[in-house]
């Protein structure tokens, strides 16, 4: 199996890293961020796959409807298996891909649901203690490794797979942010006060939106708001949905990797 996935403070790679862990049982293992022009050949190459990602308001996040959507001719006869991660719920994280994925011809072999701790740095609501956030992670590896046994006994994980899932999606969180992700594309915010013009937030997006213009961070306006910048920013001077960093929460606080 080949992992290819989408992360952007590292909770999912971490997943499926594991998940490929326990189910060859050797600690190196294939995978490769959708960031990778590698990632393609190896996508070519592969007939079982899993896939990972993060939920973004029951949804996919803009850069993995992309990839799957420009990749498409890609998947036909793949057999996938999908893991999406969440700081609290979704519905059907899974299923918002394997319908995609369905359309385009590929199998689905089933999915997992894993709850991760929050990487929205910015809002209360969900902010965890660091201790909690460990736990979180530990339950999330026990999860991993109950499934990948079940796996190897032909019982592949459905979370987020079936009808009532979808409606859950749908009626939990998707009709209310709406277009949510798209309209935060151009949210993003720099504190030129605080800003030291170091370039990382430009060097780790995902997305090439930070551009250094003249020294100076500037966002283009195409983000898909994986808090990747904002959690590597030295001197806290990035937001996104909120307007004040409470955590920067990357995995390797949570998880010695
Ligand atoms: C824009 C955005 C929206 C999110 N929406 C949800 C959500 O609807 N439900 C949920 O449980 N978690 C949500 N989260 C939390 C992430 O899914 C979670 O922290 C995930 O594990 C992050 O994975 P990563 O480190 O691989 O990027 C959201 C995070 C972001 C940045
Ligand atoms: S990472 Fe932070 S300090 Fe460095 S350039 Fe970006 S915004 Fe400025
Ligand atoms: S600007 Fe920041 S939040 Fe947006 S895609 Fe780039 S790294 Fe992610």
């Amino acid at each position: 199996m080949t992992g290819i996935y989408f992360s952007g403070t590292g909770n999912t790679k971490y997943c499926v890293s594991k998940f490929l862990e326990y189910y060859k049982n050797v600690f190196q293992t294939e995978m490769y961020s959708m960031e990778d022009d590698i990632c393609i050949e190896k996508l070519k190459e592969s007939s079982d796959i899993v896939f990972g990602y993060p939920v973004y308001y029951s949804d996919m996040p803009m850069i993995v409807r992309d990839f799957i959507n420009a990749h498409s001719q890609m998947f036909a006869g793949k057999n996938i298996f999908i893991i999406a991660t969440m700081g609290l719920f979704s519905g059907d994280g899974t299923g918002c891909s394997a319908r995609l994925f369905r359309k385009y011809g590929a199998n689905i072999l089933g999915g997992l649901h894993l709850k991760m701790p929050d990487c929205i740095g910015d809002v209360k609501a969900l902010k965890k203690p660091l201790e909690k956030n460990r736990e979180i992670v530990k339950d999330a590896d026990r999860k991993i490794k109950q499934t990948v046994r079940n796996i190897k006994n032909k019982q592949f994980s459905q979370d987020g797979l079936t009808f009532i899932n979808r409606i859950a999606g749908l009626l939990g969180q998707r009709l209310w942010f709406y277009g949510k992700p798209y309209r935060l594309k151009e949210k993003l915010k720099i504190d030129y006060e605080k800003c030291v013009s170091c370039g990382k937030c430009s060097d780790v997006c995902s997305m090439g939106n930070i551009k250094m213009i003249e020294n100076k961070p500037v966002p283009q306006n195409n983000c898909t708001c994986c808090y990747r910048c904002f959690s590597n920013c030295p001197k806290k001077a990035i937001t996104l949905i909120g307007n004040k960093v409470l955590e920067q929460s990357t995995i390797d606080k949570y998880v010695k990797i």
